[in-house]
């Protein structure tokens, strides 16, 4: 089959890694891809948010499946697009419809969706300018540090973490009366802080089997220690030592299973990825949220481990037939490494032509912000590459991503030194 895969990141590389590996794909195209996903299949210069490119791309190339990488398509409602329009309807789309995809697309929907199917998580309120007053009264009830939450999407920065009750107030005056989200913070989610360690659990979901994935841990802050800003991911590992078997069995009880059967209950449609945020709050699992798609660079590390056919999953998944299909998870480790560009998560220098990707042994160099100039790759986002090693232990597939990260130069060129370190 001719798949079609939408997407520019680190996760869309390590998705057309996988996929070009399987002999069920025939062609493979990526919109609008970067320099790696241009080795695994076509490059085609449409984006995400194009519907009726898409719709073209999708008619001139035969395409027979295509697979959503990020949230901002799903939440738009591409999944129903294709749905409405008699020419796509049969093609499947991985990723779920508008309606499940508030699962990310509104936090309040999110949180509402987790009290109606008791599924643990944060204590909070939702408030908005007229119910302000309320939420001051609210703020100083549920303890130290306030969490405050944009309801909509906000390229993942909607979330902050305040020390003080005064300084709760000051932002959620700024976000609900000068819209410092804009649109995204017209609700705001005020939420007890969880205090634990951090971890991504990934389920596959045809609507009513599912498959859960391995899990990972993602590193945020751009400096070593967690600290500094936050970033969109600096590196991952899979699995996470300390999400044990009884950990994982809490985590599918609780959590995973309430949420498939509370969408069927409800009669939202759900085809595609469920990445389940969730912290370990000594030794259970509490939500943070919900996303619709996978975590970038959570793939990278996830795909690394995947040993089954992964098109035959997605087929399952169009198919409704997930339960016949075979997952099978490497036992090995899987770590990334992501290098970014000088200044993310800052205004970053962009044009830097990478050299010494050829010298990389021991990784699979997954690329996210490039594009080809000629014969150069050059840089073009925050985020540039993400290498991830496989090996038998967790120590040997750290040390071997940053060695190889340490091959690769362009100007300006930064990595963590200390990903997953803490957990050795
Ligand atoms: P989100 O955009 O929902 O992923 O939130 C960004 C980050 O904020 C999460 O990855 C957590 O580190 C942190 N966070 C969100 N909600 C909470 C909470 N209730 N307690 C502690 N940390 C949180
Ligand atoms: N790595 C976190 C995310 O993809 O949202």
């Amino acid at each position: 089959m001719n798949i079609l895969l939408l997407g520019s990141g680190g996760r869309e590389s390590a998705f057309a890694w996988k996929i070009a590996q399987s002999n069920k794909c025939s062609k493979l195209f990526i919109a609008p891809g970067n320099a790696g996903t241009g080795q695994y299949g076509t490059n085609i210069d449409i984006k995400v948010n194009d519907f009726e490119g898409i719709k073209q791309a999708v008619l001139a190339n035969s395409i027979n499946m295509v697979l959503v990488g990020p949230e901002e398509p799903l939440v738009k409602g591409i999944h129903d697009f294709f749905l409405a329009d008699e020419q796509l309807r049969s093609v499947p789309v991985i990723g779920p419809q508008r309606e499940g995809a508030q699962l990310e697309g509104s936090k309040d929907f999110s949180k509402q969706f987790m009290v109606r199917h008791n599924i643990p998580a944060a204590a909070s309120r939702t408030f908005t300018r007229d119910t302000m007053q309320e939420g001051f009264d609210y703020l100083p009830t549920i303890g130290l540090p306030i969490v405050l939450k944009a309801d909509g999407l906000a390229a993942g920065k909607g979330v902050l973490i305040c020390l003080t009750v005064q300084e709760a107030q000051q932002e959620l005056i700024e976000m609900l009366t000068e819209a410092k989200f804009g649109e995204a913070s017209s609700k705001v989610v005020v939420e007890q802080f969880l205090q634990g360690i951090e971890l991504s659990v990934f389920v596959l979901s045809d609507g009513n089997n599912y498959k859960v994935l391995p899990s990972a841990k993602d590193y945020k802050r751009i400096g070593e220690g967690d600290t500094g800003l936050n970033t969109g991911g600096m590196g991952s590992v899979s699995p996470v030592p300390f999400a044990s078997d009884e950990f994982l069995q809490k985590v599918e009880q609780r959590v995973i299973i309430p949420t498939i059967e509370g969408l069927k209950q409800e009669g939202i449609p759900y085809k595609g990825f469920i990445f389940i945020g969730l912290m370990n709050c000594g030794g259970d699992p509490y939500m943070i949220e919900y996303n619709c798609r996978m975590g970038d660079p959570e793939t990278e590390s996830v795909m690394m481990r995947l040993e089954s056919d992964f098109v035959d999953l997605l087929q399952g998944v169009a198919e409704g037939n997930l339960d016949e299909r075979e997952l099978k998870i490497s036992d090995k480790v899987a770590a990334t490494v992501v290098m970014v560009a000088g200044g993310y998560p800052g205004e970053y220098l962009k044009n830097k032509t990478i050299t010494g990707i050829e010298n990389v042994r021991g990784s699979q160099v997954f690329h996210a912000g490039t594009y080809m100039d000629g014969d150069d790759i050059k840089t073009s986002g925050g985020r540039v590459l993400a290498i991830t090693s496989l090996q038998d232990n967790m120590f040997n597939a750290l040390q071997q991503a940053t060695a190889d990260a340490s091959r690769i130069y362009y100007d300006g060129m930064y990595f963590r030194k200390d990903i997953g370190f803490d957990l050795l």
